[in-house]
């Protein structure tokens, strides 16, 4: 569809999106299941879930717009995604493969914490209050998953140089 309105472009933005939650979702289950820490086990897992709603939300969105949901691929999320399973494949200590984990999942949250910030604004400037405010529910949980993985790598990270340091028998 050629993007001639501003109301395509929030509309092109907000398939793009849908397009990575569905993309995340499928990608979670794996990360959940590789990793050592428990802590960061049950963040994934969280994730998944609020993910899940993510898609169910955005759809809310579409359905306010009177839009069919509908996907485009969004490439950046395939890269970034692309990039998470090298990681899980790499031979790597636990705790230092963890670390790694998460610097993957900050940059997937950086990247729909972007977007959804832009799709917010754009609903806004359009009169969009619902869909607006359906965004901003889904931007503040990316924003506290971002800070709870920055809370976990504190703990990660310090262990992981210890576990490199003096290796487990
Ligand atoms: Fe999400």
């Amino acid at each position: 569809m050629p993007i001639q309105s501003f109301e395509d472009l929030l509309l092109h933005e907000l398939k793009d999106l849908y397009d990575a939650e569905h993309q995340i979702v499928k990608a979670l289950p794996k990360m959940a299941k590789t990793v050592y820490s428990s802590e960061l086990k049950a963040a994934f897992e969280d994730h998944l879930d609020q993910s899940q709603q993510h898609i169910r939300r955005l759809e809310q969105v579409f359905e306010t717009l009177n839009k069919k949901p509908a996907r485009e691929t969004c490439e950046a999320m395939k890269g970034l995604i692309a990039e998470g399973d090298e990681t899980m494949q790499e031979k790597m200590d636990g705790l230092l493969k963890d670390a790694a984990l998460i610097a993957a999942a900050q940059r997937v949250e950086h990247y729909e914490m972007a977007g959804y910030g832009t799709v917010r604004t754009f609903a806004n400037l359009l009169g969009y209050h619902e869909a607006s405010q359906l965004l901003q529910m889904t931007l503040d949980e990316e924003e506290q998953t971002d800070k709870l993985l920055s809370q976990i790598a504190n703990g990660v990270n310090v262990a992981a140089m210890e576990e490199v340091a003096a290796p487990r028998k």
